[in-house]
């Protein structure tokens, strides 16, 4: 039986309380409360993890509905860790996009998506839309 329970909303999340913990666990790339709060709200599926009444994980999905898709934001509280969370999150959300093509970019976590299932493509690349975040 798991210790935790996935979510499919945002319901009662505590989006301070939230990067707090990324900050702790040095996974905060620099959102604030509410932009994080903007980025799971205007994603396409979100994976919330829950257990003791607070967030331990979180993963979404950026979808087209037809055949392209991003996972983003994989993270899971570090006490938390080594039980399932992340792979059940990431297995949770792309069960809900049958038919697309699921990309990610990692820096430490290839053997977990090599276990779940995703393949190494032989190059990735990307740029910024002006300044991160839009900070001066
Ligand atoms: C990477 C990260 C999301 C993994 O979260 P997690 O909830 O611990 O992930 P899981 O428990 O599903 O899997 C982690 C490991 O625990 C193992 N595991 C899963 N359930 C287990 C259990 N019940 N008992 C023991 N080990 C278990 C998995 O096999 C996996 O092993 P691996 O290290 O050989 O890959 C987490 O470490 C994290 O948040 N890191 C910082 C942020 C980050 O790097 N995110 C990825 C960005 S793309």
């Amino acid at each position: 039986m798991p210790m935790y329970e996935l979510r499919r909303d945002l319901e009662g999340v505590d989006w301070a309380a939230v990067t707090v913990d990324l900050a702790r666990d040095a996974f905060d790339n620099g959102r604030t409360p509410e932009e994080f709060r903007r980025s799971f709200a205007n994603s396409a599926f979100v994976s919330i993890a829950w257990a003791d009444d607070h967030v331990v994980g979180t993963a979404r999905l950026l979808a087209d509905g037809v055949c392209n898709a991003y996972l983003v934001d994989v993270w899971t509280v570090s006490p938390y860790r080594r039980r399932g969370i992340a792979s059940a999150m990431v297995d949770d959300l792309v069960a809900r996009v049958p038919g697309h093509h699921v990309a990610l970019f990692t820096e430490h976590a290839e053997r977990l998506y090599g276990r779940l299932g995703f393949r190494e493509e032989r190059v990735g690349m990307s740029r910024i839309s002006g300044k991160w975040l839009n900070r001066s």
